[in-house]
């Protein structure tokens, strides 16, 4: 008998009387460990305990970072692409997954019962009362999934195509997807690995993503008339104010979008902190065929366009033209600037 991955931490022993309902735990044989992140492997302290004597799987980066974990003297089994164990009737087959998302993670198929476990590959941040994708809000459901993976999995898409092509390739057949986050893909299982290639192939739903936080309101309105000269080019747009913006959320119509406006004051020489980590978040997570521009207000110093510049530079986002910063509060000219500025940025990226 095998489990294929464990829980968070806390809620080991919740796992363990889960699998009681089902069968005497002591009769598992095999862990698999696709991935070492704790919200995956937490369990396994507590779950060994009641089996020491069975075998953890893992892959060849498992075996270095679940033991830097947990500290344990388990016995330990390394698995490599096309590596099987025998359940018996059925057989667990092992495909390593390197960076989808971590170099250990590896991805567990149940033959038989043609069920793929990709581990957080495929998955969403989403707890639901359905269980299956064909009892779920599937708007939800696509919402969250590409939320996961602008967020999680955008810095490797180059691996994920990669990835699918090497899995299509073994022409296993897939009856179910069951990602170790959110709902069981059960219902034309292969539309979420479709749907990855195709985020995984950098698009774009050719909108812009305004991102901006204000002090005392001179910099929204810029981000307003800036909207309005973008809108006047037949250009969608979304407004995020990071004060009161969700950073998952925006990152993920950033992902959807082809154009990044950002906007601050100046303050202390440098930017509103709230707008910090999304620039951290840019540079990290490397979006690709990107287009921006900054904007911003200040009262003294006016570093802001150029520091928001600096780090879209970073990003690797073209900058498409230099950045509009006004002194203290807007005049009614300088908002028709701003609308210009859009305007412009908005036929520039048509043209990209
Ligand atoms: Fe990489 Fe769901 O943990």
């Amino acid at each position: 008998m095998a489990l294929v991955d464990t829980v968070y931490g806390p809620y080991s022993q919740q796992l363990i009387d889960n699998i009681r309902e089902v069968i005497d735990v002591k009769k598992i044989d095999y862990v698999i460990a696709n991935h070492a992140e704790v919200d995956h492997s937490g369990g396994l302290p507590l779950l060994m305990k009641h089996i020491p004597d069975a075998t953890v799987v893992v892959s060849d980066k498992g075996k270095e970072s679940i033991p830097k974990h947990y500290h344990e003297d388990w016995n330990f089994r390394t698995v490599k692409t096309g590596d099987s164990i025998s359940l018996g009737r059925d057989s667990l087959v092992f495909v390593t997954a390197p960076m989808l998302h971590w170099p250990d993670s590896m991805f567990t198929y149940l033959t038989g019962r043609n069920v793929l476990m990709p581990n957080d590959a495929f998955g969403q941040h989403y707890a639901s009362s359905a269980r299956f994708n064909d009892e779920a809000d599937m708007i939800e459901v696509y919402q969250e999934s590409v939320k996961f993976y602008a967020n999680i999995l955008t810095p490797f898409s180059e691996l994920v195509i990669k990835k699918i092509d090497e899995f299509k390739k073994l022409n296993i057949p897939v009856d179910i997807i069951a990602p170790s986050h959110g709902i069981i893909w059960r219902k034309d299982p292969m539309q979420i690995v479709n749907k990855y290639y195709e985020w995984a192939s950098g698009g774009n739903d050719g909108s812009v993503v305004i991102i901006y936080d204000t002090m005392w309101n001179a910099t929204e309105k810029m981000a307003f008339a800036i909207a309005e000269g973008l809108a006047k080019e037949g250009i969608r747009y979304r407004l995020a104010n990071m004060a009161v913006s969700d950073r998952n959320d925006v990152i993920t119509e950033i992902f959807k979008a082809k154009g990044i406006l950002i906007g601050s004051p100046t303050l202390n020489n440098g930017l509103l902190p709230t707008i910090k980590p999304i620039l951290e978040d840019l540079k990290g997570l490397r979006f690709r065929n990107k287009v921006g521009a900054a904007f911003g207000s200040y009262g003294w110093s006016g570093e802001c366009v150029k520091l928001i510049e600096e780090n879209l530079a970073k990003a690797r986002i073209k900058i498409l033209q230099e950045g509009i910063k006004f002194k203290w509060q807007p005049t009614a000219d300088e908002l028709l600037q701003c609308v210009e500025f859009g305007r412009r940025f908005a036929a520039a990226m048509k043209s990209q």
